[in-house]
């Protein structure tokens, strides 16, 4: 019985070529080359052969057998090229694609104003404080000297849960807190906050905003110290050549007190914001009504004070000239991002 060499060769190499991936490579090797295999069949049948045969296809057989795994290793290399090209196609990337830049937020401009008041107040030695913006209307009102049915709580609309518990409408409660927990030692802190009125909500007013308050007491404080104090503060937000201006007003827990204006930039040309007046009226101080030393403690006798309360958003609008103030409150990030470094 003869070993058909050529058919055998003919169908290794068919199959070796028409493998199409490693997986179906190794059952080609398996079918030819294994121990049970048709190659290793046929030396089984060289025994068969008349003994002058014999040793021509034996060497016929292990140069098949060589010839075979030559060009298993030769698809095989193929084949792990292509693996390999896929792979780099499939995890292409440019490298020269522009990088998206992540949105990065900024410091709203009201945070921004806040931070800055606190920072100049801190360089005079003030320390801050805080207090809730729920209140008792004896902290907002009461110890504040304005009594039941004083005529001059109707300067603010307030906000009441009951009749004794109400959103504080300014920082001035705060005041009377620090002085009742201070007391008889001296005071000098400010108090920046949110507060509530009930107004409607247009360009120049929000049922909330902020303010911030001041308050020194202590023996031998002047009105004087009260001037100097906020002329270094208006110097300090809005530089050295601006003047500021105090007018005599009325607040029941000052006396005498004060309307602080700071001059507009347009130095009284007739701008809108000044509305031509060329002033813009910034806070409202005072020394501190003895009154209302008295309710928290003190000797109106050996101690006195001043006090003032500032509108953080005004400052804010002001400085920004932002002509809406309730852009401040809606968070529109068209309005926002042109307070960020990367605009
Ligand atoms: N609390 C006053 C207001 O809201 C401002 C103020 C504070 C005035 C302190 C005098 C002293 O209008």
């Amino acid at each position: 019985m003869a070993i058909d060499f050529e058919a055998l060769e003919k169908a290794a190499k068919a199959a070796v070529a028409g493998a199409l991936d490693q997986e179906a490579l190794n059952t080609v090797r398996q079918r030819y080359l294994s121990r049970k295999g048709e190659l290793t069949g046929a030396l089984r049948m060289l025994g068969e052969l008349p003994s002058a045969e014999r040793p021509a296809a034996g060497e016929r057989l292990n140069a098949l057998r060589q010839a075979l795994e030559a060009v298993l290793q030769v698809r095989e290399d193929e084949l792990g090229r292509a693996d390999e090209e896929k792979r780099l196609a499939a995890e292409a990337m440019d490298v020269f694609l522009p990088g998206r830049r992540p949105r990065t937020g900024s410091v709203h401009p009201l945070r921004a104003i806040w931070d800055e008041l606190e920072e100049i107040f801190l360089g005079m030695g003030f320390s801050i404080t805080e207090g809730p913006e729920v209140e008792l209307d004896y902290y907002n009102f009461e110890a504040l000297n304005l009594p039941p049915d004083h005529p001059a709580r109707d300067m603010q609309d307030t906000f009441y849960f009951t009749p004794r518990v109400l959103l504080r409408t300014h920082t001035s409660p705060v005041q009377v807190r620090v002085m009742q927990a201070t007391c008889p030692d001296p005071v000098r802190i400010i108090a920046p906050g949110r507060v509530y009125r009930s107004d409607a909500p247009d360009a120049t007013h929000s049922p909330i905003f902020h303010q911030l308050e001041g308050l020194v007491v202590g023996e031998g404080i002047t009105f004087a110290d009260l001037k100097g104090t906020l002329t270094a503060f208006v110097r300090a937000v809005y530089g050295e050549e601006r003047r500021i201006s105090f007018r005599p007003s009325f607040f029941p827990f000052t006396e005498p007190s004060a309307e602080v204006y700071v001059s507009c930039t347009c130095g009284g040309s007739g701008c809108r914001i000044c509305k031509g007046t060329g002033w813009l009226e910034i806070l409202g101080a005072g020394s501190v009504h003895p009154n209302v030393l008295r309710m928290s403690g003190y000797d109106p006798e050996k101690v006195s004070g001043f006090a003032f309360g500032m509108g953080i958003d005004r400052i804010a609008l002001l400085k920004y000239g932002i002509e809406d103030m309730r852009l401040l409150f809606e968070n529109d990030l068209r309005f926002l991002s042109q307070f960020s470094a990367q605009g």
